[in-house]
């Protein structure tokens, strides 16, 4: 009789524990998949407003099993930190400039070259050819998978005296993303480049650290970059893109159903980032131009001609690293 009840009590604290396992189990399988996604720029903008399409979706499609975190505008990690939060797992989702991948890939570079995309619409060809695809891929031994490419539109140059020629920009110090290539533009017009981190200009320009910076509309106007620059250049000399990068390790270790859903969420929300990209920069530049702060330069052909004569050398001495394949095939893209 004894053994018997203990045979019993045995039996049951067994279940009691095998069921336990199972409780924790289930609970930790109940927990959403947290992504956190990280970025520089305010929520206006293409990558700031394709960040918020893409938390929403996920939300209405995975309730309770995702769950994305948006920080925009630095406030969790800053330009300089957020590649080693990402390869370190402290945030799943960035979408740095393609300016900023020079430690990973030099071929990225190909997007800097000035001059070398008449428009956007070069930019996307190029970035839907196979060679613009396999870039994407480019990264994985360095943990980085390409998820997609990002409009923002091409950049403008602003300072606070007037560039109509290259030789206005002489002497003055431009704020330049982390690209050698940027750096070596601003050399190209005997300017003197300064690499400095996106949250960080708006200070640099204001107290004069540096005369000028380049970018897109919707980043001067987000940023009120026009409020301590007197001259925009309408010069359209380059591009600023993104890449959607997240850590390969991570992506690939999410359950197959979740992430073919959320890849067909990116393809969604990446279609509606780059063709609402356009509109966004035109109204940022409208907005520049009402708020009244900056006079608004047009190039003639004759100015524009110069400035490509100025910075086009720098291609040569960036094509052994980049590839001449690749700044061919970003060519044919133009044509
Ligand atoms: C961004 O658009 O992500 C920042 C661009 C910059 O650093 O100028």
């Amino acid at each position: 009789m004894i053994s018997f009840i203990r045979k019993a009590a045995k039996t049951s604290q067994a279940m009691l524990c095998a069921a336990s396992i199972l409780f924790a189990v289930s609970a930790h399988a109940a927990d959403p998949i947290v992504i956190k996604f990280s970025h520089v720029v305010a929520d206006s903008t293409p990558k700031g407003q394709g960040a918020l399409l893409f938390k929403k979706l996920v939300e209405e499609r995975l309730p309770g099993k995702v769950e994305v975190q948006v920080y925009p505008n630095s406030s969790l990690y800053g330009d300089g930190k957020e590649m080693e939060a990402l390869l370190l797992g402290d945030v799943q989702l960035i979408a740095p400039s393609l300016a900023k991948f020079g430690q990973y890939t030099k071929k990225l570079q190909v997007f800097d070259l000035p001059f070398l995309f008449k428009d956007i619409n070069a930019v996307d060809k190029f970035q839907q050819s196979d060679t613009g695809k396999s870039l994407l891929k480019s990264m994985e031994n360095n943990n980085i998978t390409g998820l997609g490419y990002w409009h923002n539109g091409m950049k403008q140059l602003s300072a606070n005296k007037p560039l109509h020629v290259p030789r206005d920009a002489r002497g003055l110090k431009f704020r330049v993303q982390a690209s050698d290539v940027l750096d070596e533009q601003f050399k190209a017009v005997r300017a003197n480049p300064r690499k400095m981190s996106f949250a960080e200009v708006y200070q640099g320009l204001q107290t004069g650290v540096v005369n000028g910076a380049e970018n897109p509309w919707s980043n001067i106007y987000s940023q009120k970059f026009n409020e301590v620059q007197k001259y925009i250049t309408e010069s359209n000399h380059g591009v600023l893109d993104y890449m959607l990068i997240t850590n390969t390790e991570f992506w690939n270790g999410l359950p197959d159903d979740i992430r073919s859903q959320l890849e067909q969420i990116l393809e969604e929300v990446t279609a509606h980032v780059n063709s609402e990209a356009g509109a966004l920069n035109q109204k940022a530049k409208q907005a520049v131009i009402d708020s009244g702060t900056s006079e608004i330069i047009s190039l003639s052909d004759d100015e524009r001609a110069q400035w490509v004569d100025a910075m086009k050398p720098v291609w040569a001495k960036f094509e052994d690293e980049i590839g001449s394949d690749v700044i061919n095939a970003a060519l044919d893209a133009g044509k």
